[in-house]
């Protein structure tokens, strides 16, 4: 990978949750946590973004898009000069990602797949036609993912889950800012997948993060944190 010692993008988690702190439940359908005024926020985060990073899972369960929709909002990227869409990335250690999935699938922009050296053959192999495979060493570290995206030219990143990539995310010290939706519904089981797994967190204790702002979208919540002191008011 290429390097580039300190430099990292501006790093903003993104996410929907239930009350009791779960990003899905555990059922196959995908939960329907945010709503259109949210989704629509979502959308503006996600045009002032140059990537948009999710785990290999999210990829698999959700089978997201993570495009742009709004046409008015990409006619304003091609107009500063900028691709149409963010790129798109994705980490993973076993490298079983189906090239039809939707990630690879729409979109003509590049998607760079950030794979363990072990399975980055396989990767290669399977994904090759759609992505751009990286091998990014055993383990594969998210501060040099982030970093190796600062040194393609990324400047601010969006990480929308799941909840692997939000625990690593913010154990390594790599976010400066967190915007959680809260949405009024409980899931209440078990097996299903938490905002964030257990860790050491830079904001425990004493030490508490900067909320900046609450926003109500309808049935849910906006709130929005500053996690560093790069934190940035500007809007995206
Ligand atoms: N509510 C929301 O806003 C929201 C947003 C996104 C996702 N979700 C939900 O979250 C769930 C998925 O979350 P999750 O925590 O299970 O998974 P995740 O964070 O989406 O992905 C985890 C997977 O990513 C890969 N990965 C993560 N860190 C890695 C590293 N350092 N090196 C190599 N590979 C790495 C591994 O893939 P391999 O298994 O391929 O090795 C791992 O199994 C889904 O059910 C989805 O619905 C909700």
């Amino acid at each position: 990978m290429a390097s580039s010692s300190e430099c990292r993008p501006y790093t903003l988690l993104s996410c929907g949750m239930s009350l009791d702190g779960y990003l899905d439940d555990a059922t196959d359908e995908r939960l329907l946590l945010s709503n259109d005024a949210d989704f629509d926020r979502v959308d503006e985060v996600r045009s002032g973004s140059d990537a948009i990073l999710v785990g290999a899972a999210t990829v698999r369960n959700d089978d997201p898009r993570l495009q742009v929709r709004s046409a008015e909002r990409v006619a304003r990227r091609r107009a500063a000069g900028r691709p149409a869409q963010p790129l798109k990335v994705t980490v993973t250690n076993r490298a079983k990602l189906d090239p039809e999935a939707r990630f690879f699938a729409v979109g003509s922009g590049p998607k760079l797949v950030y794979c363990a050296s072990d399975t980055v053959d396989m990767a290669t192999e399977h994904l090759s036609s759609v992505a751009t495979v990286v091998d990014a060493g055993r383990p594969v570290e998210l501060r040099g993912v982030c970093e190796d995206l600062f040194a393609r030219g990324v400047r601010r990143l969006m990480v929308e889950g799941g909840g692997e990539v939000h625990t690593q995310v913010l154990t390594e010290g790599l976010a400066d800012e967190l915007q959680l939706v809260v949405a009024p519904i409980f899931v209440g089981h078990p097996g299903a997948t938490r905002f964030v797994g257990p860790g050491q967190f830079p904001f425990s204790g004493r030490r508490r993060a900067r909320l900046v702002s609450t926003t109500q979208l309808d049935d849910v919540v906006l709130l929005r944190y500053a996690l560093s002191s790069r934190f940035s008011e500007r809007a995206w």
